[in-house]
């Protein structure tokens, strides 16, 4: 896998060793061709350009619902945030207060806007907390389905963690628990997406981008919606009106894929995350989770020679494409890596060490290397 996945990243540097791919993915080398491709047509056809562009658009909005196996009538529109995303589905209740689950380590900007919305009376949101498990505290759909009722109307759950990279348990449970208590799901699957070959699990709506695993840095995101004429969102724009050029101030929306769309969309997002989308459709998320499998058992593996003490999880294939080292000084542990040219983050007390195809044993020996000398 490696000797193919090589020749398409020949162009960033990495200067060092580069762990941290479960934050901002690599960018391949087609993204710079796809981008100047976009420009070109801006330079050579002016407004013409809007034919090739929306097909580009296009071409994006397929690839995620086919990744997604998000069945018809589904559908799936760019965002340039998984936050905005979650703004159009919050922005479809604005007549009443809106009765929210979700447990409290959900990402940071989907925790920050659910806490403004509360605190301006629209949202009231229950904060499911994890079992104290230790090393790393892991969340359970019991403790989600005792805290969904009639009341519920919006559960939010990321498939994959981002601090502890746990895969949620029993997804399917929780999803039709709320639906038997009449409340929609969102999935947030920023640390899924490309990661984890998940059949659609019947959710209401879905978050993601393409920032990590997709190589298509920031910017790419996307709202998936499954049935979308069965709710409308306040986040609108001309690009939703069923006559695009009608300019009519009494206008229908429109009754196709456009339905959620918004104003004129940033084009330029979808020729980014293009090059990344085929990637994952060429090598398959199914090859490259059994690649991040074997190559974070055999970093584990490493660590631990070194007496490093990384967290070692009962059933790897539990969790997402990332491994932990739990560390009270997670803070320094990053900082001195960094000073010796490997790059990795943490978040709330786990180091976190993402591995792609392009990393190897060598270089998890170094890494393992640095990290005991620091003791
Ligand atoms: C689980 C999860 N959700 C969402 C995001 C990003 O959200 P936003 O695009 O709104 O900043 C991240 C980014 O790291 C994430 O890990």
């Amino acid at each position: 896998m490696q000797t193919q996945i090589a020749p398409l990243f020949t162009r960033h540097n990495p200067k060092g060793i580069y762990l941290a791919n479960h934050s901002l993915g690599r960018p391949l080398d087609a993204t710079q061709d796809k981008i100047n491709e976009y420009l070109d047509h801006w330079y050579t056809d002016l407004d013409d350009a809007w034919e090739p562009w929306l097909q580009a658009l296009d071409s994006y909005h397929t690839k995620v619902k086919t990744l997604l196996r998000l069945p018809d009538p589904g559908s799936v529109v760019l965002k340039t945030s998984a936050g905005q995303g979650l703004r159009a589905v919050l922005n479809c209740f604005p007549q009443r207060t809106l009765n929210i689950v979700t447990s409290s380590l959900e990402f940071d900007s989907i925790d920050f806007i659910l806490r403004t919305y509360e605190a301006q009376g629209l949202t009231k949101t229950t904060w499911v907390n994890p079992q104290p498990t230790q090393p790393v505290p892991t969340l359970t759909a019991d403790d989600f389905i005792a805290h969904i009722t009639p009341q519920t109307d919006l559960v939010i759950i990321s498939v994959v963690n981002f601090t502890t990279g746990q895969i949620f348990p029993n997804l399917k449970d929780v999803i039709t628990h709320a639906h038997a208590n009449d409340a929609l799901v969102l999935l947030d699957t920023y640390h899924s997406f490309g990661v984890i070959d998940l059949t659609w699990p019947v959710a209401d709506f879905a978050i993601g981008g393409s920032y990590k695993y997709v190589h298509g840095g920031p910017g790419s995101c996307w709202l998936a919606i499954a049935n979308p004429q069965n709710h409308q969102t306040l986040d609108t724009g001309w690009f939703a009106k069923k006559e695009l050029f009608g300019y009519a101030r009494t206008a229908d929306r429109a009754e196709d894929h456009r339905s959620w769309w918004e104003s004129t969309p940033p084009i330029i997002q979808a020729y980014q995350a293009l090059p990344g989308l085929e990637y994952l459709e060429h090598f398959t998320v199914e090859k490259l989770r059994a690649t991040s499998l074997a190559q974070q058992a055999e970093m584990r593996h490493i660590f631990q020679n070194h007496n490093i003490p990384v967290f070692e999880p009962q059933d790897p294939t539990q969790f997402g494409a990332f491994s932990l080292l739990p560390a009270e000084n997670h803070k320094e542990i990053v900082s001195h890596l960094k000073q010796n040219n490997i790059r990795v983050d943490s978040r709330n007390g786990f180091v976190r060490f993402g591995p792609h195809p392009l990393n190897t044993n060598e270089e998890f020996e170094r890494v393992a290397q640095t990290l005991s000398k620091m003791s």
